[in-house]
């Protein structure tokens, strides 16, 4: 199965710079079998653990954390980009190759004590996870995992993650 999920992420070279070898997940949902089948394995992994709260991260993120929210009987609750979010926000700031972005959270989505999984397509330096985290630790969520289809092994951003677990699919394809 994973060499199937990994076979259908296609490789765009030099997107969307020079040097960058993207790793296109629309191929991957595009079909059916393999879509399920990335579904199914977080599931898997997740159903018995206690999640009560998915957090996606947008904007990939969420083709992927509301699937497994259904399925494992969780909430699902949108992690997203600087002023989306109508209600009373926290913010959490991380770097980009060149300056900062940010990610925002509801703060009455979560509450103090929930178990709570993590979502995004992939992770490369780890930044856009390491915000995630801060967000859902701030209002006393409990993280449980985060998890991602694509992402390096050795990753250096695992070390940005605070030493909370990291589960990945696949590495990224060349
Ligand atoms: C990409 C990807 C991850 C993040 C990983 O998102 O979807 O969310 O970068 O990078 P990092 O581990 O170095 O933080 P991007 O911000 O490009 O936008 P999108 O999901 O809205 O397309
Ligand atoms: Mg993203």
């Amino acid at each position: 199965r994973l060499k199937a999920i990994s076979d259908a992420i296609r490789v765009v070279p030099n997107f969307p710079k020079p040097g960058i070898m993207f790793q296109d997940i629309t191929t991957l949902v595009s079909n059916h079998k393999v879509f399920k089948d990335t579904i199914d394995i977080f599931v898997d992994r997740y159903k018995d653990m206690d999640i009560s709260v998915v957090a996606g991260v947008e904007s990939r993120g969420f083709i992927f954390a509301p699937p497994i929210a259904l399925a494992i009987g969780a909430k699902f609750i949108p992690l997203r980009k600087p002023g989306k979010l109508p209600g009373e926000t926290i913010s959490e700031a991380y770097e980009l190759e060149y300056g900062t972005d940010c990610l925002e959270m509801h703060m009455d989505a979560v509450e103090q004590g929930e178990r709570a999984l993590i979502i995004d397509d992939l992770v490369a330096t780890g930044g856009t996870l390491s915000a995630a985290i801060r967000l859902l630790e701030r209002v006393g969520a409990k993280v449980v995992e985060c998890a991602c289809v694509i992402g390096v092994p050795e990753l250096k951003g695992r070390r940005r993650l605070n030493g909370k677990p990291l589960y990945i699919l696949v590495e990224p394809r060349q």
